[in-house]
């Protein structure tokens, strides 16, 4: 027997309009996977394509660092301004909130303390875990020319490879050693070596002079690093400068947390990163902020 909607059938398919394929708006990612497309959607916002992590996973390595003495305190209310947290399972599962929906971006390397040779590291969290605990990416440092700078580069693999079975994107953090040259041909080399091996996204330092050349030459999206604390137009101009030059966002921690106002200063950096906001009217409104945050008005 006929079915009574037979008539309409052909109109349910649509033949006349073409199923569209689009691409997808991060670099170098439109022949991933969807579990993998949808975790980078939820780390870059698919508006402005770009991403404002909150680097706070120092501990891991250095204690309590300034500024991340009490993360229940200091960090936790900053957290809903960030897009993306970069942290460990440590802190994740000890002092923040599971009611909190941002993507984290876990710290999965780990080994020396700073009383050691930091490029001695290895991977130190199970990618089991790392599920466990609903990331949406997985990062650890890459030590290009360091002394162990095989093995870290091995242990980038190993996490790609992992993450590539689940579909969790890796961030590399490029690492320079305290005697190395920080150039644009030095972040070249390292960013190009983190994304021919595998990373998703490469997390790397700004330098004045040829930043785009070292975007240009990544075929995956670039966040640039913080770095040690500057004042807060200078923060606001690298941001500015690394997005201008081609970078996906920032990755922020010293810049955000050491600020007088974190609040402030985090909204201040969102203005820049995800709407070119200038750099001297985004300090004017860290200002503005400032005194809000500091009189408890905000
Ligand atoms: C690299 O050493 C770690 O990821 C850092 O803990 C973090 O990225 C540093 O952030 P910032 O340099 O902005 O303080």
């Amino acid at each position: 027997m006929a079915d009574a909607d037979s008539a309409n059938e052909a109109k349910r398919f649509y033949e006349d309009v073409p199923t569209e394929t689009p691409g997808f708006f991060l670099k170098g990612a439109g022949s991933l996977d969807w579990g993998m497309k949808n975790r980078l959607s939820r780390i870059f916002n698919p508006q402005t394509g770009k991403t404002v992590m909150l680097a706070i996973d120092h501990g891991y390595f250095q204690g309590p660092t300034t500024g991340l003495e009490r993360i229940d305190l200091t960090i936790v209310p900053l957290m809903p301004y960030a897009d993306a947290l970069m942290l460990t399972r440590g802190i994740l599962r000890t002092t923040v909130p599971a009611s909190l929906t941002k993507p984290i971006v876990m710290r999965c390397s780990g080994g020396p303390s700073i009383l050691k040779e930091l490029s001695d590291e290895h991977l130190a969290v199970d990618i089991e875990d790392a599920i466990r605990m609903n990331v949406s990416a997985i990062t650890l440092q890459v030590f290009i020319g360091g002394q162990f700078e095989s093995r870290s580069v091995q242990n980038m693999t190993r996490l790609v490879d992992m993450g590539m079975r689940y579909g969790i994107p890796t961030m590399a953090v490029t690492a320079v050693g305290k005697e190395m040259v920080r150039d644009a041909r030095y972040f070249r080399l390292a960013c190009r070596i983190c994304a021919e091996l595998g990373a998703q996204i490469v997390k790397t330092y700004y330098v004045d002079k040829g930043f785009e050349t070292v975007t240009a030459s990544c075929p995956v999206p670039i966040v640039m690093a913080g770095g040690k604390k500057l004042p807060e137009l200078d923060a606001l101009t690298m941001a500015y400068n690394a997005i201008q030059e081609g970078a996906a966002g920032v990755d922020m921690g010293r810049n955000i947390f050491q600020s007088d106002a974190p609040k402030a200063m985090m909204k201040a950096v969102r203005k820049v990163v995800h709407e070119d906001m200038k750099p001297a009217d985004a300090y004017e409104l860290y200002q503005d902020l400032k005194k809000e945050e500091i009189t408890g008005q905000d």
